[in-house]
């Protein structure tokens, strides 16, 4: 008996230790509690809220089959497991990402704490760490507040095409008697705006507010401020600015440009004593305004200048003398629906460290930062009151060492700094952002010193979720900048470019690209808000702009850049498992494709194009647009196959949502439009698609357009194309590149994709690299091309590269929607030795990280828990396959599912695996 017990302890510990493979562990954990994608959110506005978290546990094959949430008033009811306003009880599933909310109808400013545990079949875990979530202001009613702003501007500002407009200052004196319990504040300050409670910043967001069409949607911020309010006297103050909202130019194309007013603001405070009373404090006409502070004018693409000289010390704390302030104006709401931010805020995510200050004639210094990145540099100096310090901000340098100003357009990118003196001063601007690498000093006092500065990069706090490297060093290199532009033009919506005067959320830079993004960053909350930005934009009859949230008012009715609408909603589906993007948007997408139906379909045909594939390389170096006519693909081409991709698209979701009547509707309009497409553009003869560009014939062969019969010698156009014609290199723009090296890949020549992944001439991204590029250029041609359309950081001809990376190189590919199940299929590709990869899925950490040598290929693999892996290994059998030193037909749980050409498929459970083949 005794002898029983020792042996089961020794066991146990065995399993708890080792997490002995094959055989059951108990240590089954929880982490990364989330509610609708967020952690922890403040002020939320959905009252079914998803709930998702990660298991961990070490052996292999851990499934899910049971959970049990409570959600609780209290942590202390939490820690006392009542759950009064929600126990799911013990739920037979396997459900473990976005779980509805199932409890007690949920009220404004509710705060919620949660916890699960689960059951699996290797064991149960403990209870979750706690987590929470609260509800914010839900009706009109409960907000009390008033909009308050000045509509006008002052003497010193000046609203003309090239606007200044100061910071305005806003703040009011309150009293707190009581312990307080709870105090929140929510808040909209149009454009940006800064919050401050006793002198101190709440929170560490910059550019707070999320950028929308304020007319349509706003966005409230909600933060916690129990620990910021004293008791007694307190100030909150705002300092307001422009952003978005009172745009960069104004009074200038009013047709195309939108402008939606003086900055304005919305605030109210709640705080909750420990007896149980209340005390709310709200933005009104009874609060102190001034536009006379330190920020004399910030606008986002002329810069932002300080005058630490007319600092209002103090202005935010109590006992401040703001006797000559006035008071603000009631002012009207900018009209849009009052919505809680449900994505991540912007932060100073990163810092850079410059690499070099260098004298380029008396007074006057560059600095380099040695990265391409947006954001500003914080500077400490030490001078004289009233000496000026003027930081201009570019790309790149001309030969003469001076800054290349030229791609900026009118964009002044310039911000001034007037030094209040007598010790050392630390500033950066607050309410713009400029994309640079260098920087020109001038009227810095004494010699700058790069300790002197230090680069602050800002963008979308979304965690970066995926590693990548190979043993190619060039693509590592391509990689990183891909990474560094992705970062740098995330601001609340993806924009094209953060230097020059535009900045726009341009719809056809991220059709493919999106889904590239989304192995890089965690994108989702991101990408969800930029859909309502185009539901937002979508006119009464049907049209979707080329820009959303349409500060430009772009309808130019084309399919390929509104098209992105329902590439992304097909992404969020693919990637993390949402299907919701696609309920909400659904209504809107069939308007927008019956719309373009019924105006531009011409016997069967798309005839509405605009931008062709834009930005091809051109025949000559400084030309932006080609203009030979062998290089450009035809714009009904295009346009049909991409209406045949949205209807393909579309008869997808609505499967998904058991639309079946819409569903075969689709599906034949889908058939007919492939067949008069192939009437109009296949060359019989030759195999041809219209001009024989890689494009032409590439659209049709990926979307799955073309005959069976001819799609053999389709795809040989393309590949004779690209060895011969064009020399083993990249022909395509953005259009094209979108489904290039996936289409390379599937079609069996990953060798060529890996060849113009390689490159480093002309045209090529490794050129890119070889010019000294530290992000993604507009033009493949960036460095001779005209400056009108030039930015040295655009993401859109990274087109389906940095998917191919991850789906084809790493071979990390989701199956069932959000990676439930995943496929893993790296290409084997001669001269690539190896890859190492992981991705941050739903439901966990995946890895692939292969290598060959000396005869054998070894697979690291990880497979989170809850998910289930098809792996494509490269052997014709199993018989010589190991995991790690066993041979991998003796070990439990993995299944045999046949041979795929010269690939055995096995499907393995969660766990790591260290699979070896010999070759
Ligand atoms: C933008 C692009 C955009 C294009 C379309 C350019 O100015 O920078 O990113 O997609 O215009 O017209």
């Amino acid at each position: 008996m005794k002898k029983r017990a020792i042996h089961i302890v020794a066991t146990l510990t065995c399993i708890l230790i080792c997490g002995y493979k094959g055989f059951a562990s108990t240590q089954i954990g929880l982490r990364y509690l989330r509610c609708e994608m967020l952690e922890n959110p403040q002020g939320i506005d959905a009252v079914h809220p998803r709930l998702s978290w990660q298991i961990v546990g070490g052996g292999r094959n851990i499934v899910q089959t049971a959970y049990r949430v409570i959600v609780a008033s209290s942590p202390e009811k939490l820690n006392s497991n009542e759950g009064d306003f929600w126990d799911s009880h013990k739920i037979a599933s396997g459900q473990s990402i976005m779980t509805a909310y199932a409890g007690k109808t949920l009220a404004s400013r509710t705060a919620c704490y949660w916890k699960v545990r689960v059951w699996t079949n290797t064991g149960q875990s403990q209870w979750s760490q706690p987590a929470f979530w609260s509800i914010g202001l839900l009706n009109a009613s409960d907000w009390k507040a008033k909009w308050i702003g000045y509509d006008g501007g002052f003497p010193w500002d000046s609203v003309s095409k090239f606007s200044r407009l100061s910071a305005r200052y806003f703040c009011k004196e309150f009293k707190s008697d009581k312990t307080v319990k709870r105090a929140i504040v929510y808040i909209v300050g149009l454009g940006h705006y800064e919050l401050y409670i006793n002198g101190k910043a709440v929170g560490d967001e910059v550019l707070a507010e999320t950028p929308t069409d304020y007319t349509q949607s706003v966005k409230y911020n909600t933060y916690d401020v129990t620990n910021a309010v004293s008791q007694g006297d307190n100030v909150i103050g705002a300092v307001l600015g422009n952003g978005r909202f009172f745009t960069m130019r104004p009074k200038y194309k009013p047709q195309k440009i939108k402008e939606f007013g003086f900055p304005k603001m919305l605030l109210q405070l709640e705080i909750t004593y420990n007896d149980g009373s209340k005390k709310i404090i709200t933005s009104d006409d009874s609060w102190k305004f001034t536009a006379d502070g330190p920020i004399r004018t910030n606008n986002e693409y002329d810069g932002e200048e300080y005058e630490a000289t007319k600092e209002l010390t103090g202005w935010n704390a109590v006992g401040y003398n703001n006797n000559k302030w006035a008071n603000p104006q009631l002012v009207a709401a900018p009209g849009g629906r009052l919505e809680a931010r449900m994505m991540e805020p912007i932060k100073i995510v990163k810092t850079v460290n410059p690499v070099s200050i260098r004298p380029l004639k008396p007074g006057v210094w560059i600095m380099d930062m040695g990265q391409n990145m947006a954001g500003w540099v914080q500077m400490r100096v030490k001078g004289n009151r009233g000496d000026k310090v003027i930081l201009r901000y570019a790309e790149t340098l001309q030969k003469n060492q001076e800054l290349y100003v030229a791609n900026l357009r009118d964009a002044k990118a310039t911000d001034i700094y007037t030094l209040k003196g007598g010790g050392e001063e630390v500033w950066h601007p607050v309410f713009i952002f400029h994309g640079f690498r260098y920087v020109e000093i001038s009227g810095y006092p004494g010699r700058p010193n790069v300790n002197d500065f230090v680069g602050q990069v800002v963008s979308d706090d979304t965690a970066t979720t995926g590693q990548f490297e190979t043993s190619d060093t060039l693509i590592n290199r391509v990689y990183k900048n891909a990474w560094w532009g992705i970062l740098s033009n995330y601001k609340g919506m993806p924009i094209d470019c953060p230097q020059r005067n535009e900045r726009m959320p341009w719809l056809g830079d991220r059709a493919t690209g999106s889904l590239g993004e989304s192995f890089v960053f965690n994108n989702e909350n991101l990408y969800a808000k930029w859909l309502d930005d185009i539901q937002d934009a979508q006119l009464p009859d049907g049209s979707i702009p080329d820009v959303a949230p349409a500060y430009w008012h772009y309808y130019s009715d084309n399919m390929t850049w509104p098209g992105t609408y329902i590439l992304v909603a097909n992404m969020l589906y693919e990637q993390f498992g949402d299907k919701a993007p696609i309920e909400k948007h659904y209504a809107s997408m069939k308007k927008w494709l019956s719309y373009m139906r019924q105006k531009y379909l011409k016997n069967g045909l798309m005839t509405k194009d605009k931008y062709g594939d834009w930005c091809v390389p051109p025949e000559s170096p400084e030309l932006i647009h080609a203009k030979d006519p062998s290089r450009i693909t035809d714009g009904t081409l295009i346009a049909t196959a991409y209406y045949y991709r949205m209807l393909y698209l579309m008869q997808r979701f609505a499967g998904i949502l058991n639309k079946t009547a819409d569903q075969q509707n689709f599906s034949e309009l889908a058939k007919t439009t492939k067949d008069t497409f192939n009437k109009k553009f296949l060359n019989k003869t030759t195999s041809q698609y219209d001009n024989n560009t890689v494009t032409a014939n590439l659209l049709p062969l990926y979307f799955g357009m073309v005959p069976p019969t001819y799609e053999k010698q389709v795809f040989s156009n393309i590949v004779n194309k690209i060895l011969i014609a064009e020399n083993s290199h990249i022909s395509t723009g953005v259009i094209g590149t979108q489904w290039l090296m996936r289409g390379l890949t599937d079609y069996g020549r990953p060798d060529i994709a890996f060849h113009i992944a390689g490159n480093s001439d002309y045209p090529s991204w490794g050129y890119m690299v070889k010019q000294g590029a530290t992000t993604i250029w507009e033009l493949w041609n960036g460095d001779t091309a005209n400056p009108q359309m030039n930015s040295r950081n655009h993401v859109m001809l990274l087109g389906d590269l940095i998917t191919w990376f991850y789906q084809d190189l790493a071979g990390i590919k989701a199956g069932d929607a959000g990676f439930k199940t995943v496929i893993m299929k790296p290409a084997n590709i001669s001269g690539l030795d190896s890859v190492k990869a992981s991705y941050q899925t739903p439901y966990g950490l995946i890895k692939s990280s292969w290598k060959k040598s000396q005869g054998q290929f070894e697979w690291f693999v990880t497979v989170p828990p809850n998910t289930t892996a098809t792996v494509y290994l490269p052997a014709k059998s199993l018989k010589n396959v190991q995991d790690g030193n066993a041979a991998l037909t003796t070990e439990k749980g993995i299944k045999y599912a046949g041979l795929d050409k010269d690939n055995a498929k096995i499907v393995i459970g969660s766990g790591d695996y260290d699979f070896r083949i010999k070759y």
